[in-house]
Order: C-alpha cells, then structure tokens, then sequence
C-alpha cells in the first residue's frame, strides 16, 4: 500500500484533546519495556530529549521510572504543550526535571552532541521528510547515546488498516479513529525505516524491529 502524507502537526485544540483522552496504554507500556531493555545503568541520571512529546505521558513515564534523570520535551504543537504542562503542574517531583519546547525540528533551540538517550514515540509517520528525525537524533546525541524511536508501521492493505482501527480504536471518538487511520497510511514499512537508517549512515548503531503488530522501533546506542 502507497504511503500517504497526513498534516505534521497536530495542532488544534480538539485534536490534542481527543489525543489526550484515548487509552494508550498498552503502546506507552510498550515503549517502556523496549526502554528498559536498552538500560538499566546509563539511564538513571540521564540526560533525555523526547521528540514529538505530545501530552508528554511518556516523558512523565520516563521520569518516573529514573528519578535522576531530566528531559527536555520538543513538540511543534502548542496546545498538545499545554496538555502537557498541566499533566506535569500535577506532578511537582517530576515537574522540575522537565522542559518543554514548543519548536518543529530541525529546531535551533536543541543544544548538539548533548543528549545521554534520545526518544521519540509516534513522530516519525508525522514527518514529510523522515531524514529531519535521523538528522536530530544524529546532531542532537552524544556520542554513545542511547536512541529509542517507536512508531506505527504502515499495514499491507486498507483493509488491514481498517481491521487495526476495528481492534483498538474501536471506542474511541470519531476523531481519534480518523487520526488512527490516517496514521497507519502514512507510517512507513520496516524495509523503508532500515533504508532510512542507511541513508542517514546510522545504519551500524540503530537496528529496526517490528514490536507489535502496529509498531516497529528503533533501537540502539551511536558510536562513542
Ligand atoms: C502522534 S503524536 C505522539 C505524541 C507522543 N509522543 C505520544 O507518544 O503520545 C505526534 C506528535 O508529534 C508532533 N509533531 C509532528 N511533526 C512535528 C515536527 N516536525 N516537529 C515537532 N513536533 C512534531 C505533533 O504535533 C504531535 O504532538
């Protein structure tokens, strides 16, 4: 099935609010339990940027779990920011520990070679160019870093986008769905990722799997 662009940002207040609400539960859970295998030692006081944070659960997750560690959480979407703001005024011993920034990468205000782990959940099928994401990551980690991006992988067929949205969206709203299905047609394939990884020359330290059967992930640490 062709690949087919959807708006990068999610940029208005209904949208972000019908993000925030849905149940992502079993994914985020996901995320973490990749996240995990990739540690445990460096990441407790690491130093973490999360990109295309949307309502931040997973940077609140993160900071949960590494009660050392602080992150700096990037989302072009500012009424997503404020959802995540609130979330985080909830949380004063997390709260501290995160800075949110409204920017669309390639962003000027993310400081280069700085980064100890590099995340991103759910961005890479926003994205009309893919390399923007392997660029940051590349210019924004240390070296020895470690990155972990999940996302939706783009199904076979329409009708199998269909039978995902039947399976787990099947109560959410009718603009959850849609962002659903339009997300799944604009996600990429395993194959088109790994090409990505190549052209962006991080194919040696990055390594692409498929995670569910909606989601790839890749994982891995750069060069020191
Ligand atoms: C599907 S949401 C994922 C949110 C969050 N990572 C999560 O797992 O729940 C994708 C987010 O990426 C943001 N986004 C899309 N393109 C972007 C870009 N070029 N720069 C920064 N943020 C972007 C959107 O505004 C949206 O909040």
């Amino acid at each position: 099935m062709k690949r087919r662009l959807e708006p990068e940002l999610m940029d208005t207040d209904e949208q972000a609010a019908a993000y925030a609400s849905a149940d992502f539960n079993a994914s985020n859970t996901l995320f973490m339990d990749l996240l995990k295998r990739l540690g445990p030692g460096p990441l407790d006081g690491a130093c973490a940027l999360d990109l295309g944070c949307g309502p931040a659960d997973i940077v609140i997750r993160f900071l949960r779990a590494y009660p050392k560690a602080s992150c700096d959480a990037l989302d072009g979407s500012q009424p997503m920011l404020d959802l995540a703001q609130s979330e985080l005024d909830r949380l004063p011993g997390i709260a501290p520990r995160c800075r949110l920034v409204c920017d669309v990468i390639p962003s000027a205000q993310l400081p280069q070679a700085h980064y100890d782990l590099v995340l991103s959940n759910s961005l890479l099928h926003h994205l009309h160019d893919p390399q923007v994401l392997w660029r940051t990551v590349r210019e924004t980690a240390k070296p020895g870093a470690t990155v972990l991006v999940m996302d939706l992988m783009r199904p076979a067929s329409a009708g199998w986008a269909e039978a995902l949205v039947e399976t787990y969206a099947r109560n959410e709203s009718e603009v959850l769905r849609t962002d659903f299905r339009n997300s799944l047609f604009a996600a990429f394939e395993p194959a088109e990722v790994t090409e990505q990884l190549v052209a962006a020359g991080l194919d040696g330290a990055l390594e692409v799997n498929v995670v569910s059967d909606r989601h790839l992930a890749v994982m891995g640490r750069l060069p020191e």
